[in-house]
């Protein structure tokens, strides 16, 4: 019997994988994160690793060689070297390259008849993702957004709250978080380059803070977007955080935020107040709280994003007059299966049509639409209409 991991259901039972249809797979993009997804996609009885692609010459066969997983064809100069060779026969490919090449390589897999799974964010501008949407439409492949976090199962119990009505009606959100000292640059400077990276802590961790709102409210369209960004940490050549005797070069690389805030309206009457840092003289910028006509919902912020919630949450509420609090026992973690392997899991079984898109670019949009509105509102220190044109 064939089943699938449904990513949104409470409970999910363990499903059983039909291993005689394979999927052919590809991985473009070799770094930190396609560790990720191999060690996952080794997992999975469906799954044949059959190409892989990295700028760096030699980066791509090493990485299949230290992961054991042999016969990957890796002598392709470019992903579109890799997409063009029809022997593979690609089914689908994991895009695990940093934020400004996964709009081409998505885009182009989509254009190659190839599902897609794009890591987050889903790239730096509106454009490429509306850009990313067509090219999903015309070709009526899955694509999917890397946010795995969602799929915890304490992050599902946000949404739950919301869904119940214990909140009544949700008209402001305070949400993000960060670190004290984090810009992200143990393996290189590609989170950190405007080349690269194009966004920093804003969409390195502020698209997961985003996500966690959003999801749990329904992804209601950003209307409006007043945004600001800063980059003291990382210009600063004396960063702690940067590695020793790089402080000068890092901090002459770094074209990105490394703070980041904004004040957004939202479709329904709802305001979300954001805020999200890689760097600040402070321990925290405040935990989550989703406030509701019913009851208001504090979600305790983790140190540094780490795919769940920093403890247990509280629901703050009236009974018979009385303002009374609840505290949502945490859950404890699944040990039977990482989040990176349900992400991977839940992708191969839409690829297979028996399961939902996990992570759906038509809510994710709404999440890119934010970042680049704080980014262009930023630039121009005004507010700005988020509008996204027909797809
Ligand atoms: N979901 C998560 O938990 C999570 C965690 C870390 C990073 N990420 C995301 O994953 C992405 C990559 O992060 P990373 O830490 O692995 O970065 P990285 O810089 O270590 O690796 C990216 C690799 O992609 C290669 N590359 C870039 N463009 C390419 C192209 N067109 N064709 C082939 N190879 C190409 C680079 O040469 C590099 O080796 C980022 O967008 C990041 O936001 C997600």
């Amino acid at each position: 019997m064939a089943g699938y991991l449904d990513p949104n259901a409470a409970n999910q039972e363990k499903a059983v994988v039909d291993a005689s249809r394979k999927l052919r797979i590809g991985i473009i993009g070799t770094g930190w994160i396609a560790e990720q997804h191999i060690i996952s996609y080794k997992k999975q009885p469906d799954v044949e690793i059959v190409a892989g692609a990295d700028l760096i010459p030699g980066k791509a066969e090493a990485f299949f060689k230290k992961f054991g997983v042999e016969g990957v064809k890796t002598n392709y100069a470019s992903h579109k070297e890799m997409l063009e060779d029809k022997s593979l026969k690609l089914d689908a490919v994991s895009i695990c390259t940093y934020n400004r090449q996964h709009a081409n390589c998505a885009i182009d897999s989509l254009k190659a008849g190839i599902h897609v799974l794009l890591e987050k964010p889903m790239c730096v501008t509106i454009d490429e993702a509306v850009a990313i949407m067509r090219a999903e439409k015309e070709s009526g492949k899955v694509i999917s957004i890397g946010f795995q976090p969602r799929l915890d199962a304490n992050m599902k119990k946000i949404k739950e709250i919301v869904e119940s009505g214990e909140l009544g009606r949700i008209y402001y959100i305070q949400t993000g978080g960060g670190r004290r000292r984090g810009i992200p640059t143990p393996f290189g400077t590609t989170f950190i380059e405007d080349k690269t990276a194009g966004l920093g802590a804003l969409a390195d961790i502020g698209c997961y803070s985003l996500d966690m709102v959003l999801n749990a409210i329904g992804y209601p369209k950003p209307l409006t977007v007043t945004g600001y960004k800063s980059d003291f940490f990382g210009k600063d050549k004396n960063y702690v955080g940067y590695p020793k005797g790089k402080g000068a070069e890092y901090a002459s690389l770094f074209g990105v935020d490394d703070f980041a805030a904004a004040f957004v309206r939202l479709e329904g009457d709802i305001i979300l107040d954001f805020r999200i840092s890689w760097a600040m003289n402070m321990d925290t910028p405040g935990d989550t709280i989703i406030l509701g006509t019913k009851g208001g919902l504090r979600i305790p912020s983790t140190d540094c994003w780490n795919g769940t919630v920093g403890g247990p949450m509280k629901i703050y509420h009236e009974v018979a007059g009385s303002q009374v609090c609840t505290e949502i026992p945490i859950i404890p973690e699944d040990k039977s299966s990482t989040l990176f392997d349900k992400k991977i899991r839940s992708f191969l079984d839409a690829c297979k049509g028996i399961g939902p898109v996990p992570v759906p670019t038509s809510q994710i949009i709404y999440n890119q639409a934010i970042l680049s509105g704080i980014a262009d509102s930023s630039r121009i220190g005004k507010e700005i209409e988020i509008n996204i044109p027909e797809i």
